[in-house]
């Protein structure tokens, strides 16, 4: 076998995560608009804390073993989410299959980068109190906005702060972004929650979060536990594998298994403990997605004491946790530009950051604007974006991962660190658990949900 290169990437000085910093940073990439919209809403649906509790096991059976498997990958290969793969087996063509997965990862920037530009101008209208006129219809106005022109502004301006942050570099760009704006991210969110639990009403909110339905349970519960904790891990598009090149040899990679999906977790369970009290407390309708964050809520605050400081903060809070993902998507393919065709990071970033922009531009004025008539075989071009990558092409990509880890790569579990009992479980998760069982997901949101 080829001497893997020293430092990750091959370039340069080696650029690598400090062990703290690659727990923020993995941590700011899983935490994202998935725990703060989608999964609040989902527990509500399915079934309140039996659904939560199945959550966690899907979490723990399936999740976190691919995380560990494509955070070792990364280590043990130090390439790209292509040519890790490739470097640590003799069958050289695993780089196509993770090439998917850098594919995924830059078509979920480009749509990924619509959604964080609309945080940042609500966060903007919040504060300068735009968006607590007395009787404004939340809907019309999301509508009206969305099918504007601004979005295409405040997406830009994520794409140029996202492109900036990555041309930095490990340790002097992303690991940075995330230790400053992660404690901050931490602070905002246990102030709402107190403000959203001490509100008139808050307990019907707790209930409907956090009653535990087991009647509710069902086959497809199951599947959608599973689908988003693969979602909200980030994993199936190479991110936590491209960031695992940058880490040391002597980090545990399963103690950071466990910090993250404990810290995705958490953030999760209080997303859910400051949207439901508030949604209920001015007795609004708990909707699903874009109709939560950015019709229901602002719906909220304009009603509440000080609801311009605190809507504000919300959607910082929401630009936070988008921003921090959006950096570790758009190093998947920054990775391989710099990899494959010898781009300096700075290249890379700006070329493929302006790229994932103009792709996404379509994406964005499909939502309610100029585009959103236009449905090609049933789906307007955003959807289409989101349900190629989220329901086809992420589980495709971990499936890639599991089969790698199970079967192809020997030494898996001498680059994780894993022995005896914890490695037969990791083994078993990876050979028979997981395929099975995305197999499953993509089988039902292939042929079985109407998306
Ligand atoms: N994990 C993020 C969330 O829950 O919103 C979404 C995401 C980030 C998906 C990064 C994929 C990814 F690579």
């Amino acid at each position: 076998m080829k001497k893997l290169p020293e430092t990750p990437l091959g370039q340069g000085k080696a650029d690598r995560f400090t062990s703290s910093g690659f727990i923020l940073a993995a941590i700011g990439s899983s935490v994202g608009l998935g725990n703060m919209w989608k999964f609040p809403y989902i527990t509500g649906m399915y079934g309140g804390a039996a659904f939560f509790l199945l959550f966690i096991i899907c979490l723990i059976l399936v999740g976190l073993p691919i995380l560990l498997a494509e955070m070792t990958i990364g280590r043990g290969g130090r390439g790209n989410a292509a040519s890790s793969l490739s470097n640590l087996v003799h069958n050289k063509n695993w780089k196509w299959l993770g090439f998917l997965m850098v594919l995924t990862a830059f078509l979920i920037m480009s749509y990924y980068g619509v959604v964080a530009g609309w945080t940042l101008q609500y966060t903007v209208d919040s504060l300068t109190g735009a968006l607590s006129k007395p009787g404004m219809d939340f809907e019309k106005q999301f509508v009206d906005f969305a099918g504007g022109y601004w979005p295409l502004f405040w997406h830009l301006i994520v794409m140029v702060l996202v492109g900036i942050v990555v041309g930095k570099g490990i340790s002097g760009g992303i690991e940075k972004f995330n230790k400053y704006l992660i404690p901050g991210f931490l602070v905002i969110l246990l102030v709402l929650m107190f403000r959203s639990l001490t509100l008139p009403g808050a307990a019907e909110g707790v209930e409907f979060f956090l009653k535990p339905d087991f009647s509710a349970l069902t086959g497809e519960s199951a599947l959608v536990a599973l689908g988003h904790a693969f979602f909200s891990l980030s994993l199936g598009m190479g991110c936590m594998l491209t960031y695992g090149a940058y880490v040391e040899k002597e980090q545990s990679l399963g103690k950071a298994t466990v910090a993250i999906g404990v810290g995705d977790l958490g953030y999760a369970f209080i997303a859910g403990l400051i949207i439901f009290p508030t949604v209920f407390s001015y007795g609004l309708e708990p909707q699903k997605g874009v109709g939560l964050a950015f019709m229901a809520l602002p719906a909220a605050f304009s009603q509440m004491p000080l609801g311009a400081l605190f809507g504000g903060l919300f959607f910082l809070l929401l630009a936070i946790a988008a921003l921090t993902s959006a950096v570790s998507i758009l190093e998947v393919p920054v990775a391989y530009a710099m990899n494959t065709w010898k781009w300096s990071r700075k290249k890379a970033a700006a070329i493929i950051s302006t790229a994932a922009y103009v792709l996404g531009i379509p994406a964005g004025l499909s939502v309610t604007g100029v585009l959103s008539s236009w449905l090609p075989f049933g789906k307007s071009v955003f959807d289409w974006f989101d349900f190629l990558t989220s329901y086809l092409l992420m589980p495709l990509g971990g499936l890639i991962v599991t089969l790698f880890t199970g079967y192809a790569w020997k030494r898996a579990g001498e680059e994780a660190g894993l022995t005896g009992f914890w490695y037969k479980a990791w083994m078993f998760s990876l050979r028979y658990l997981a395929p099975v069982l995305i197999l499953a997901v993509l089988l039902y949101s292939l042929f079985v949900k109407p998306v």
